[in-house]
């Protein structure tokens, strides 16, 4: 009896697919590896019930259940047939998965395996950080293997820039091979090590500058990278392994990598396909030679899980606020014989950006100061004009979706035309607090308050929220902290040790910064309707939280911890203990 033995077989399935139903994480990881499984899942659903859902969708902002199959949402609903005694059982409120609008992947992973030097407040302590490091890392600091370290800021030795002597700590030290990158990752200072494989004289570099014997800011760092011996394909993996790991317990399933070399491109595009791979990636591409036009070593992708996206490039206007390197119409006001510098000029860049806009692509510019994002601004509309002939700006940048990376000073008439035109502002909420003690020194007040990390304003733009991870923490609930107060999420404080919120007018609410890390992030990347929401045919991709966000204080904004982390429907993160429990 053939029909028997098949109404067996699916009744197996169907009994494997209720014991997943009722409690479905201790029996996830070793099912979910088998081809059983997997059969089962493309032909069933499985169900998961919440206390509450927040969907971001229109149609049922607030559900309990949603189903998933094949690593997207199927159905999403309200439960009306539980028990009430069933759903007081039930664990955990849901919202949909976090991403960053703009983080860096590979360097995130590399700084898990540097120097912390985030934090230190003197010379002393930087050196003590890296004593204790190279004690437990014996191999690091070779000519094949630099020893790294990330977060240093001149701000805390009195001001004054560091040289290459400074890292001839003993000894010991005086042999190693030493690269620390500024906080703002705009400078690198090196050891003398380092510094006897560079050419002499050093040759002098457009929109770079050496700012002491061993420091290289902006362009000026390509001088030393030449050098830099690359890291093998290996060490290259693990990094990715280990950010996404970090993503992923923060709660973000997905990021933009804000300028991803080619070499690197093929990397992800390899290792999208594995398991490990549990956030997705929507890159920027960078060439080699910054602000170039190198179509032919790209190639745009979008994998059918979703896993990875390439379609834009980045370019970078100018430098950053903290060393004086952002280019500005005006003069600093702590340093009237400058106005930063602009890494290139406003004919070339209008060029390059006119030249990927034609060949498809999504142009993405860091501009940080308001001469850059004016720049940019410019080439934006100038390419806006030449793409969609017979139809408006405005509907041209919706096809085309160019972004301000950062868009941190912006005059206001410069935010004037961004609107007109609607084109998207990526700011990090964190830069803001970061930033909030020295802005107003370097910008002065008018500045300040009416072009400086503008949020509530841009908000009729969409912006896209991020971190810029490794430059600032990954722990996107200090992002959405930051946004809510325009305080420190460290101390709870804005820049006057106060806690109304610097230039508190521009603080946004819990739910616009909530769009920010979701909704916004996703349709800057072309994905609305399949990322930052919870609806059908969206990525089956969300996160588990303890309490509703909206029933926390705002104090209690800045540590939230996230409970899980789904991705495609797979368990990727549980709080206390990693996945490899012991089951
Ligand atoms: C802009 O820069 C390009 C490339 O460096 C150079 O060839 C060109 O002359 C510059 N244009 C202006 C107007 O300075
Ligand atoms: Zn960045």
């Amino acid at each position: 009896m053939p029909s028997f033995g098949w109404l067996i077989t699916l009744s197996v399935v169907v009994l494997l697919g209720s014991v997943v139903y009722q409690n479905p994480q201790p029996l996830i990881k070793p099912i979910t590896n088998s081809l059983a499984y997997k059969v089962f899942e493309q032909l069933f659903e499985s169900t998961h019930c919440y206390v509450t859902v927040k969907t971001n969708s229109a149609g049922l902002p607030q559900a309990e259940c949603f189903s998933v199959a094949d690593g997207k949402f199927r159905r999403v609903f309200l439960d009306e047939t539980s028990y009430d005694i069933v759903k007081e059982r039930r664990k955990g409120h849901v919202i949909p998965g976090l991403w960053d609008g703009h983080g860096h992947l590979s360097q995130f992973g590399e700084s898990l395996d540097s120097v912390d030097l985030f934090g230190t407040k003197s010379m002393d302590e930087v050196k003590k950080r890296l004593v204790e490091y190279k004690a437990g890392h014996e191999e690091a600091g070779t000519s094949e293997q630099w020893l790294r370290g990330v977060g240093w800021d001149q701000a805390n030795f009195k001001g004054k820039w560091p040289v290459a002597k400074d890292l001839e700590i003993d000894g010991h030290f005086k042999d190693l091979y030493i690269m620390l990158d500024r906080v703002d990752v705009h400078c690198i200072w090196v050891s003398e090590k380092v510094l006897s494989l560079l050419p002499s004289p050093l040759p002098e570099v457009p929109g770079g500058e050496i700012v002491a014997k061993g420091v290289f800011c902006d362009n000026a760092m390509d001088i030393v990278m030449k050098y830099y011996p690359k890291p093998s394909k290996e060490r290259r993996t693990k990094w990715i392994q280990d950010a996404m790991f970090e993503l992923n317990k923060h709660g973000i399933v997905g990021m933009h990598d804000a300028g991803v070399f080619p070499s690197e491109l093929k990397l992800y595009e390899e290792l999208s396909t594995s398991d490990a791979w549990t956030v997705r990636v929507y890159a920027m591409a960078e060439c080699e030679t910054r602000n170039t036009f190198c179509a032919e070593d790209v190639t745009k992708i979008s994998t059918p899980d979703g896993n990875f996206h390439m379609q834009s490039v980045k370019l970078f206007a100018d430098g950053a606020l903290g060393s004086w390197g952002s280019a500005m119409i005006e003069p600093y006001s702590d340093k009237k014989s400058s106005s930063g510098t602009l890494l290139v000029n406003a004919t070339t860049l209008s060029k390059i950006t006119h030249d990927w806009a034609h060949a498809g692509y999504q142009v993405n510019i860091h501009a940080i100061g308001d001469l850059a994002a004016r720049l940019a601004i410019d080439a934006f509309e100038e390419a806006l004009k030449t793409l969609c002939p017979g139809s408006t700006l405005r509907e041209c940048q919706a096809k085309h979706r160019f972004r301000i990376e950062h868009a941190q000073i912006i005059h206001p008439g410069d935010q004037q035309r961004m609107k007109e035109m609607g084109i998207v502002p990526s700011i990090q909420p964190t830069h803001a607090t970061s930033d909030m003690h020295y802005a107003e020194t370097k910008l002065g007040k008018r500045r300040t308050s009416e072009e400086a990390y503008r949020m509530r304003s841009l908000l009729p733009l969409k912006p896209v929220f991020g971190s810029d991870f490794p430059v600032e923490p990954v722990d996107v609930f200090e992002g959405i902290y930051a946004a809510v107060t325009r305080r420190s999420p460290k101390t709870g404080l804005d820049g006057d040790g106060k806690t109304k919120g610097w230039y508190d007018d521009e603080t946004v609410t819990l739910e616009d910064a909530l769009e920010g890390f979701t909704v916004n992030p996703a349709y800057a990347a072309f994905l609305e309707g399949k990322a930052g929401v919870i609806e059908e045919g969206a990525y089956a991709d969300w996160i588990v939280l303890d309490e509703p966000l909206e029933t926390l204080d705002t104090e209690s904004l800045r540590s939230v911890k996230v409970k899980e982390t789904w991705v495609g429907g797979k368990l990727v993160y549980r709080r206390a203990g990693p996945m490899e429990a012991p089951w």
